[in-house]
C-alpha cells in the first residue's frame, strides 16, 4: 500500500504561451515548458515524486477561468499560473481567483516590472494570489511550484 501524499498542481498557461521558447526568445527565453518537469526535480530532489504536474494552456480568457473552476472541482492542491497580458487587463481572471480559494503562484517569464511598458507594471490578480516569482525564464515555473510545495508544507514551520 503507497501512502504517500501526492500533491496535484496544475500549471497554467494564458494567451501567446502556447510557443514559450520560439516567442521573442530574447525576452522570453529559449526553454520550452517541457523542461518544468526537469527543473523541478532539480529543485525539489526526491520530494518531487510527491507531485504530479498537469499542464493547460489557452489563449482564451473564459477557457482559462472555466479550467480554474474545474480545478476547484477535481480538488487541485496548488495553481502556477502565468496569465500573459490578461495580467494586467483581466478583472474577470481576479474575481475567479478571488473566490476559488485554490493556493495559486502567479508567475512570468520576464521581469514585469523591468519592462518597458507601463502597462505591465499593473497586475489585477496580483491581489489574489499567494506571491509572485516573476523573471527567471523557464524556471519561474519551478520555483512557482517549489513555492506552492513549500507553502502547503507550512513554509519550513
Ligand atoms: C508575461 C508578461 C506579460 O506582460 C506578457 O503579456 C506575456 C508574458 C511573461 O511571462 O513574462 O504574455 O506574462
Amino acid at each position: 500500500m503507497n501512502l504517500a501524499k501526492q500533491y496535484n498542481f496544475l500549471i497554467i498557461n494564458g494567451p501567446n504561451l502556447g510557443y514559450i521558447g520560439v516567442r521573442q526568445p530574447e525576452i522570453y527565453g529559449d526553454k520550452t515548458i517541457n523542461q518544468v518537469p526537469d527543473l523541478v526535480e532539480r529543485l525539489l530532489g526526491k520530494k518531487s515524486a510527491e507531485l504530479q504536474l498537469h499542464f493547460y494552456q489557452s489563449n482564451r480568457e473564459g477557457s482559462l477561468i472555466d479550467r480554474i473552476e474545474r480545478a476547484r472541482i477535481e480538488g487541485v492542491d496548488g495553481i502556477v499560473l502565468n496569465a500573459g497580458a490578461y495580467t494586467h487587463t483581466s478583472l474577470a481572471l481576479a474575481d475567479c481567483l478571488a473566490w476559488v480559494e485554490i493556493p495559486t503562484v502567479e508567475v512570468h517569464l520576464s521581469n514585469i516590472m523591468a519592462r518597458d511598458e507601463n502597462m505591465r507594471r499593473i497586475d489585477l490578480i496580483g491581489q489574489h494570489v499567494i506571491g509572485i516569482i516573476a523573471g527567471f525564464g523557464i524556471m519561474s515555473y519551478a520555483l512557482g511550484v517549489q513555492a506552492l510545495y513549500e507553502y502547503l508544507e507550512g513554509l519550513g514551520s
